[in-house]
């Protein structure tokens, strides 16, 4: 069978997903799906590296998975699995710690803004949680890495772990490649438009979750900031509200933002809300309606994720016995009974 380049990327189950993670990852996951061998995981090791709720966990991890499918991910081309179904996550992370500086883990900015955010919480998880997504990533031997920009820091910590392994041990893993999403995958907030939208906003109108209702979209772009001025005219810089609109508008209906200046030529601001109302409620139903599907059937679900597992745990484990072998752990012998172990010889042998 011919080798296709293999890719490996996650998503966290802290909440629930947004049009951001649609146009940022699942998107083109499934495009990638057909030409490359592909694991998708739901990090959820990563996610407690600050408070969840165990009840809330369990259940947006299961939500993720559903959420992943009703994308379009297809479990008989891809490979979808819970990062904490595979134990060999969690072993290889603590190999890497040992070849990690701790300087190496203090640069990093999303470590710098967590732990400003969760000033109260500041814990050793949070500091090592590069180390555990170069584990991921390492362990499946990736060619490439889909990540949003924010992400590419901790791919450079994964290139220069391998380096120093491979330069250390032997050639053992292949050195990663980032694939970013092209331009226009970045959605911001409906609010505070210069932020990007992000799941765990506190302010709900700021965000679209790939699950609202019509009712919610409806609401949430009624209530969205633009910026003062009238005319639809692309300008990120000088009107990031009114941008973003268009953007999610190029999202759901594939027209171009050229093409989306002259269809609103003469219009304002709330003939482009209308229209895009419209099409957001069109583009999300398939998504939405199929996610509410597999919800209610977690058997199906639960069963997709053990076969994700199994198939993700075969390729980890070849990786992590090459590495033990690699650093010298004494190679475990299988037990044969009846065999007498030198230890417990010929003295206690009458008790
Ligand atoms: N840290 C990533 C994020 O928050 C999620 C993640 C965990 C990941 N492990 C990964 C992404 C491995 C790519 C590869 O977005």
């Amino acid at each position: 069978m011919e080798q296709r380049p293999v890719i490996l990327s996650g998503i966290q189950p802290s909440g629930r997903l947004t049009i951001g993670h649609y146009t940022g990852a699942l998107r083109n996951w499934v495009s990638l799906q057909q030409s490359h061998e592909c694991y998708f995981m739901i990090a959820d090791l990563h996610a407690i590296t600050v408070r969840q709720d165990p009840a809330e966990l369990r259940q947006r991890t299961l939500e993720t998975a559903a959420l992943f499918l009703a994308c379009g991910i297809d479990p008989q081309q891809s490979v979808l699995f819970v990062q904490s179904h595979v134990p060999e996550h969690t072993q290889l992370s603590w190999v890497l710690a040992c070849l990690t500086g701790m300087g190496e883990c203090s640069r990093m900015t999303q470590f710098k803004e967590k732990s400003a955010q969760h000033r109260h919480n500041v814990n050793v998880g949070l500091f090592a949680y590069p180390i555990l997504m170069a584990a991921d990533i390492l362990l499946y031997q990736a060619d490439l890495v889909p990540v949003g920009a924010d992400q590419k820091q901790h791919l450079e910590l994964t290139r220069n772990l391998a380096e120093r392994f491979n330069h250390y041990y032997g050639t053992t893993f292949r050195v990663p490649e980032p694939y970013i999403p092209p331009l226009g995958a970045k959605i911001m907030s409906l609010q505070e438009p210069r932020k990007k939208m992000s799941k765990s906003d506190p302010n709900e109108n700021a965000v679209l979750f790939l699950t609202d209702s019509p009712e919610a979209i409806r609401r949430k772009i009624r209530r969205a900031v633009t910026d003062s001025g009238r005319e639809v005219r692309y300008d990120e810089q000088n009107r990031p509200g009114l941008s973003n609109l268009m953007v999610l508008y190029h999202i759901a209906t594939g027209k171009s933002i050229a093409d989306i200046e002259q269809e609103f030529a003469g219009a304002g601001y709330a003939e482009l809300k209308a229209a895009l109302t419209e099409a957001l409620i069109e583009f999300l139903r398939p998504i939405r309606e199929e996610f509410e599907r597999l919800q209610r059937d977690s058997g199906y679900l639960l069963s997709l994720l053990a076969h994700g597992a199994e198939r993700a745990r075969a390729r980890a484990q070849q990786t992590l016995r090459l590495v033990y072998d690699r650093m010298g752990f004494l190679p475990q012998a299988p037990y044969v009974e009846g065999v007498r172990i030198a230890m417990e010889d010929s003295s206690h042998a009458d008790l």
